[in-house]
Parts: structure tokens; sequence; C-alpha cells
């Protein structure tokens, strides 16, 4: 499939009420499905996740990836939206503390985050989940918003079983 996917069109920057974002993830699922069916390219999968989820979550201000690149240092990958910092340690911001935890962070105000990177102001909320490969970090999945609480615990756990049937092929 060539031509992204099929969604009502939103402006970005909305904040859909949650049911029906929710809905709109759901919707969206098979389709970002098949759109990478098959293929095992970590950067190819990553690129495409970072296009549609972007399409999918029109509240989002950033989408995209940061990988595993040292023992405790992540840097920039495949994104959409406004320039990313290009490397974060363990040590820092919600996405260090995604790597360094292994575990999703839900941050519905990023103000009270102790150590938040601010890398675009705007940014009030995020999401960031981790995607793990052999007991380690193989990279993380940042979604940034410009509302407070702009996302879910339910879309969190659509979007952590997504990237774990999806990068469970990546080749090493
Ligand atoms: N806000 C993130 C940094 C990444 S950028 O926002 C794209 C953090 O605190 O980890």
């Amino acid at each position: 499939m060539s031509e992204g996917i099929l969604l009502e069109q939103v402006t970005r920057g909305t904040l859909l009420p949650e049911p029906q974002r929710v809905a709109r993830l759901q919707a969206a699922l098979p389709q970002i499905e098949a759109a990478v069916a098959g293929e095992t390219d970590e950067v190819a999968l990553q690129a495409t996740l970072a296009c549609l989820l972007w399409e999918t979550l029109p509240q989002t201000n950033w989408c995209g990836f940061y990988r595993r690149v040292a023992a405790q240092l992540l840097a920039v990958g495949p994104y959409q939206g406004s320039m990313g910092c290009l490397r974060i340690p363990f040590t820092r911001g919600v996405c260090g503390a995604c790597a360094r935890t292994q575990e999703t962070q839900l941050v519905p105000d990023v103000q009270a985050f102790p150590g938040h990177i601010a890398c675009d102001g705007s940014t009030r909320s995020e999401l960031v989940i981790p995607i793990l490969r052999s007991g380690q970090v193989l990279a993380v999945l940042d979604l940034d918003c410009p509302h407070l609480a702009g996302f879910s615990l339910s879309e969190a756990r659509l979007l952590e079983a997504l990237l774990g049937r999806i990068f469970s092929r990546v080749e090493s």
C-alpha cells in the first residue's frame, strides 16, 4: 500500500475525545499492519510507522523514534514533526526514563515530570513506549502533544501491542 491509510481528515493539533481517539486508532491498526506486512528492516518499519501514526494521531506535534546507539544512549530516528533533540542519555527526559526502566511512560503534564526535555516548548503531554529485544531496549516510540493529557492508557496499550507485534520480526 503506498497511499497511507484511510481515516477521516482531522486538523493537526486537534485533541479528539478519548473514545473517538481509541476508535480511530483501532480502525487504523489493521491498515498499519497491512502496510508493513512482511517488512523486517528496522528503519523501514520505524519510518513507515512514524508516518502512519502521525496520520492516525492528529493530537501529536511530534511522532517518532529514538534508537539505542550505545549502552545508555539514544539517538533520534525516523520522525514527523519539528526538529527533535539528536541524542538523549538514559538519565534524561521522558525518553531516557522509558529506556532506563523499560516501561511505558504516560505523562499527562510534562511540566510535572522532573527532567523533561523541552525540544518543542508547546508540548504539554507525552507518551513514550519501549521496544524491547532480548531484554534490551532497541528503541522507544516518542509521541508528544500540545494539550494536557493528550494520550490515554487505552491508546498506550494498543500501541504497545502494535509495536510488540511489528518489531518482534526485526532482523538482528
Ligand atoms: N521530550 C522528550 C525529548 C524528545 S523530544 O520532545 C522530540 C523527553 O523528555 O524525553
